[in-house]
């Protein structure tokens, strides 16, 4: 139901701000910057309304592609002085629809597309419009390296195990603040925006430019294999031994359990490690089971980034959740492969292309590698992050998946807890939760101190005119 009432809420705000915001925005930027309207033929409207699942996009009324902070800064004071709903789009991966779009003004950061490296503070300066892959291809001739997505979005990396949520390694943001300010802000310049944003969404403004430390890069080995049916218990147990025995920071895996046609229930297995060989006792016992895909090499980080099986369900419709948990026990891990099938079964004539749950078994060390206390996590202890992953064609199903990702996540953490795990108080990763989940449970105790900075730094509340969740 929620959906529905969010998308005739919209339409109907929509309907009351005519094309003129867009007029004016066009006569008040530069020309680094553009509008474009939906009559626009060369596409560029279009590109910039894309994401990477349909139910996140949305027609506005026309797209904006600043190319300055100065333009960012007129458009984000006409839009708060109109009231206009508006859009911010990085790189379009947000699962939830109308947290980067809207039928209002589209923003979409793509011409903040630079990578500028400098070696002598071992710092990258990241445009906010880039998507990882271009960002690890424009640091690969320098050598190195920033603890970026595994495929996009700000959080989890291959190099998490090793140096942490890709927020620890940001030294600066530049940022235009609702009032149209635009400012640089560090730790030492603003500890309070330095802290929020660091996991504090689109509440703030709008970023323009990330600095992000770096790290050497040299040849990584690994890729991903497709299990079978068959394999599965065999491929469970290895998966048990990785998450309970394995320290070495530089190994990484991300096992997903999911429904591919045409194969049926297979386990899809990234195996990541951080040089060209890995050391003996990894992953000999996932490399001794047969698989149906096999792409595992010495490679460049990009090439192992790119492979292509990332893209399996791009253009459909989509949506995420999530369980932390503490560990991933056999229990669990055979709990999450029941809930595979049981929902396959369930979804599949209801529409349903994709149904996956992958399995993050991350060292518990990760979390202390933020010096800084940041937003995103506030945590009693170590956790791991389940993403429940489902997608679907009938646009007139959306409820029904929403609702099978809450009863699924529900479930797993039942079992989690009836095997002892203590879930309670464990944040969920603010970038795989559902658009309807309680603040709370993202940012915990930090929510306070949140929408305290939230309400200085953006009294009109001009943030809350785009969606997303919101302090
Ligand atoms: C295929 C796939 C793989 C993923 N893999 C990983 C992974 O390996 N690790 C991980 O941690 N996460 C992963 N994610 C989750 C990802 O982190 C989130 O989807 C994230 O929101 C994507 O950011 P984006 O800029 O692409 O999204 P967008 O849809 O562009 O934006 C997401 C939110 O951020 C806001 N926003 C975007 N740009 C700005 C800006 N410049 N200033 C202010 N606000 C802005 C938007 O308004 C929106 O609310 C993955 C998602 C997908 C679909
Ligand atoms: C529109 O996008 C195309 C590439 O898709 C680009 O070549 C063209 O310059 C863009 N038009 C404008 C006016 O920016
Ligand atoms: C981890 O290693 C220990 C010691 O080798 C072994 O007893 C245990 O079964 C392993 N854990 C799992 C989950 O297999
Ligand atoms: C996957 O998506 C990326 C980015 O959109 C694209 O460059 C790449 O060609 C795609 N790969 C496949 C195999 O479709
Ligand atoms: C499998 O999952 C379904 C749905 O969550 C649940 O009702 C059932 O009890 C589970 N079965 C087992 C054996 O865990």
């Amino acid at each position: 139901m929620r959906p529905t009432i969010l998308v005739a809420t919209l339409v109907l705000a929509s309907s009351t701000f005519g094309l003129e915001i867009c007029d004016r925005i066009q006569s008040g930027i530069s020309s680094a910057s553009a509008v474009y309207y939906s009559t626009d033929v060369q596409g560029n409207y279009t590109q910039d309304l894309s994401h990477w699942a349909l139910s996140s996009t949305q027609s506005s009324l026309c797209t904006v592609e600043p190319g300055t902070a100065d333009d960012v800064s007129t458009i984000i004071r006409l839009l708060g002085s109109t009231r206009t709903p508006f859009a911010v789009k990085g790189g379009g991966h947000t699962m939830n629809p109308g947290f980067s779009s809207t039928t209002g003004v589209h923003i979409s950061m793509s011409r903040f597309s630079r990578v500028k490296y400098d070696a002598v503070t071992g710092t990258a300066e990241i445009g906010s419009g880039l998507i990882w892959d271009e960002v690890y291809a424009a640091l690969d001739p320098f050598g190195v390296n920033v603890v970026g997505g595994r495929a996009s979005g700000i959080g989890y990396s291959f190099k998490t195990n090793q140096f942490g949520l890709t927020a620890d390694t940001v030294t600066a943001f530049e940022l235009v603040k609702p009032n149209g300010n635009v400012v640089y802000v560090t730790a030492s310049a603003d500890p309070d925006l330095f802290f929020a944003l660091k996991g504090g969404l689109n509440n703030f403004g709008i970023v323009t430019k990330f600095t992000l430390k770096t790290f050497p890069q040299g040849k990584v080995w690994g890729g991903y294999v497709v299990y079978g049916a068959d394999q599965i218990p065999a491929v469970s147990a290895a998966v048990g031994r990785f998450s309970s025995n394995v320290t070495d920071p530089k190994a990484s895996l991300v096992p997903s359990y999911m429904f591919l046609e045409p194969f049926g229930t297979v386990v899809s297995n990234i195996m990541f490690y951080d040089g060209p060989t890995p050391p003996a006792g990894i992953f000999e016992e996932f490399l001794a089971i047969p698989t149906l895909i096999t792409d595992i090499n010495t490679r460049s980080f990009l090439s192992l980034v790119q492979a292509p099986q990332a893209n399996d369900s791009s253009g459909a419709r989509g949506a995420f959740h999530t369980v932390s948990v503490r560990e991933f026990t056999p229990t669990l891990i055979d709990a999450i492969l029941n809930e595979t099938n049981f929902w396959a079964s369930k979804l599949n004539p209801e529409g349903a292309t994709f149904i996956s749950y992958a399995v993050e078994p991350f060292l518990p060390s990760i979390y202390t590698h933020n010096t800084i206390p940041t937003a995103f996590p506030d945590s009693p202890a170590a956790f791991m992050p389940l993403n429940l992953y489902f997608a679907w064609t009938p646009f007139t199903a959306d409820a029904t998946f929403h609702d099978a990702l809450r009863q699924s996540a529900a479930h797993i953490t039942q079992v989690a807890i009836a095997e002892g795990q203590a879930l309670k108080k464990l944040p969920l990763y603010s970038n795989y939760a559902l658009f309807d989940t309680p603040l709370t449970r993202l940012y915990g105790i930090n929510l306070p101190r949140l929408q305290a900075i939230k309400k200085k730094t953006d009294p009109r509340d001009v943030m809350g005119l785009a969606g997303g969740f919101k302090f």
